[in-house]
């Protein structure tokens, strides 16, 4: 299977000023570096190439933007159709824009993700069609890789791995990949309150497809599930780009939200999902004041 984008290979970066802050050492899995800007590539890359193999006509997904963006390139390099189906009105535009540019076919359901969700598995039923959310194996097979990487990074096995919890799928991919490896790193999982409404629309997800395999990780004692108010999601995400410098987007945020609201020990490596260009809209939109072209102007300005 010769399909590649350039997935996976995304830079592990410490975070001393986090670490002072928290009294635990972090580090930050830029999965925004992907080359869809999300983690999704990892599992979509295998899951298109084996559609591919197959000898499928398309992919079909439901998305809240990345998963979207991501089967779109992946289809577009496999020389696939992708049927791409969104909540209406509710997807970041960086997400729709690169979806469109690959030219996918994109539906605007008039609904929620889960009722796409819903749709896109019926879809997914028909002859040449192949499902490319997480519920394709494929998908949780590839974003293994993440966990392997962290631990070659590190060059040991840190005791907590934090991540966004929205429908599962990668936190599912997460635990298998820990396992495998014979680690016990502990997993810890942030999920929005208010699931159904979040700001940060990547995990705007009411059911998670993955719910029962992620309890059946709690009651293992391997996974805690951290519950986030939407003011927890935000400070974490504005803190790690004033403090690191590391620009995600808000659901990214979540398993730094989680740690920061339970306390760890030792090393922490938070997995930030997806790049802060692909929801930029979130960020406050104060662009600076315009002053006049005089250096007196610029001096009391930033004063
Ligand atoms: N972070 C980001 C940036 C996401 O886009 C998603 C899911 C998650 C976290 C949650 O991952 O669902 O495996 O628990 N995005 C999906 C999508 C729903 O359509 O792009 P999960």
């Amino acid at each position: 299977m010769g399909l590649t984008l350039g997935e996976g290979g995304t830079p592990l970066v410490k975070g001393p000023r986090m670490s002072a802050r928290l009294g635990f050492d972090v580090h930050l899995k830029c999965e925004g570096l992907n080359p869809t800007g999300s983690f999704k590539d990892r599992g979509m890359v295998l899951a298109v190439g084996r559609a591919e193999e197959g000898g499928a006509r398309a992919v079909v997904c439901a998305s809240t933007g990345n998963t979207a963006a991501s089967a779109a390139a992946y289809a577009a390099h496999a020389g696939l159709e992708a049927i791409v189906l969104v909540p209406a009105g509710a997807t970041a535009s960086a997400k729709l824009a690169q979806t469109r540019a690959a030219g996918a076919r994109l539906v605007q359901v008039n609904g929620t993700f889960d009722d796409a969700l819903r749709l896109a598995r019926e879809l997914g039923e028909r002859d040449g069609i192949v499902l490319v959310n997480s519920l394709n194996p494929n998908r949780i097979e590839g974003q293994k890789s993440v966990v392997r990487e962290i631990l070659d990074q590190l060059g040991a096995q840190p005791d907590v791995i934090a991540l966004p919890y929205g429908g599962g799928g990668n936190v599912t991919a997460v635990a298998a990949a820990v396992a495998e490896a014979g680690a016990t790193t502990k997993i810890v999982v942030g999920q929005a309150i208010d699931r159904a409404r979040t700001f940060a629309s990547a995990i705007r997800i009411s059911v998670p497809a993955h719910a029962a395999k992620v309890e059946q990780l709690v009651d293992d004692g391997r996974l805690r599930v951290v519950s986030l108010s939407e003011a927890e999601i935000r400070d974490a995400w504005s803190r790690i780009a004033r403090e690191e410098g590391v620009f995600c987007e808000p659901a990214s945020a979540a398993g730094v939200a989680a740690v920061e609201q339970i306390g760890a020990a030792g090393t922490v490596v938070c997995i930030l999902t997806g790049h802060g260009l692909k929801d930029a809209n979130a960020v406050d939109s104060d662009d600076g004041e315009t002053v006049d072209a005089t250096i007196d102007a610029v001096l009391e300005a930033v004063a």
